[in-house]
């Protein structure tokens, strides 16, 4: 694996691959890996013929500087695991090379009510800023295929938003969700989990999987207000539970008004907030 920190010079070692003809995936990441990232860098692997890992913490789309600066921090074990998984280049940029002085956003993108609304609402700015990171890091990359996780759902759909904007030609692929054997979807802050808190997390996918048996036979308001009820246990605080249109993320009031419902949730263990999401429906509505 080839680690690059300059723009420069990891656009010209792609330009050469690009060259080639080599077909080239994406990863794009704040470290601290785990399966879940994992599995986008084999996916990548599979499908592509160079993939580019980026590391970067964000700090445009952290609005809790105390999560900025407890944000977990391993490259060196990253490395290894890049390394094992196949990855080609790796791209470990320090904050002037992403953002320079006389760094200027391309664009301004306009999201409707995708940025908006659930995390949106409760982390204000956070979407734009994991949008002004991720359309600087495509303009360096150019990859033919950006590899992103359904982990989180409502970013991967503002980031395919982006793209029409952009009027990219770079595709989108969504991976599922990899969990702990205990449902616990994994995540870089899990690690900060006290073990009463671990213990009590797996209650965030056991109210998803209740959600989704519930589909047939409830309204979305139904689920979301039981699913509340079943989150708010002691040491654990629903901020949300949204029954939402997987295209727009509008609330839906019956599930055959739409193709694609997903239920999407947040929920805070003392000061760490983890997200998670379920597909509750995808086929053609009726
Ligand atoms: P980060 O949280 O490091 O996640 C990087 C990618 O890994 C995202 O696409 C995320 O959805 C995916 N991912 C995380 N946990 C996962 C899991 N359990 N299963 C499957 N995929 C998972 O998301 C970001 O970084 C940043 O916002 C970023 C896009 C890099 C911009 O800064």
């Amino acid at each position: 694996m080839i680690l690059f920190k300059q723009v420069e010079e990891l656009r010209s070692h792609l330009e050469k691959e690009r060259a080639k003809g080599s077909k080239i995936g994406f990863v794009p990441t704040m470290g601290a890996l785990h399966k879940g990232h994992l599995s986008l860098i084999d996916r990548s692997v599979a499908d592509t013929d160079i993939t580019v890992c980026s590391i970067f913490v964000n700090p445009t789309q952290f609005n809790e500087s105390a999560d900025l600066k407890k944000y977990p921090r391993t490259p060196g074990k990253d490395i290894s695991l890049l390394c094992e998984a196949g990855c080609q280049l790796l791209f470990m940029p320090h904050v002037e090379e992403i953002y320079p002085k006389n760094y200027q956003p391309k664009r301004t993108f306009d999201f409707g009510n995708l940025d908006k609304l659930m995390e949106g609402a409760k982390r204000p700015g956070h979407f734009q800023g994991m949008a002004q990171v991720v359309s600087r890091l495509l303009d360096i990359v150019d990859p033919d295929q950006l590899f992103m996780g359904q982990k989180d759902f409502q970013q991967a759909t503002i980031v395919q938003s982006m793209l029409e904007q952009m009027e990219s030609s770079t595709q989108l692929v969504v991976c599922p969700i990899v969990r702990e054997e205990d449902g616990l979807a994994m995540s870089s802050r899990n690690v900060r989990l006290t073990k009463e808190q671990r213990r009590l997390a797996p209650n965030i996918y056991r109210t998803l999987k209740a959600a989704r048996d519930k589909t047939s036979t409830r309204s979305p308001k139904q689920i979301e207000d039981e699913a509340l009820r079943m989150l708010a246990i002691p040491g654990m605080e629903p901020e949300y539970f949204r029954v939402v249109n997987g295209k727009t993320l509008m609330p839906i009031d019956r599930f055959d008004e739409v193709g694609f419902a997903v239920a999407c949730t947040a929920v805070r263990l003392g000061e760490i907030r983890l997200i998670d999401n379920i597909i509750l429906k995808n086929k053609p509505s009726r």
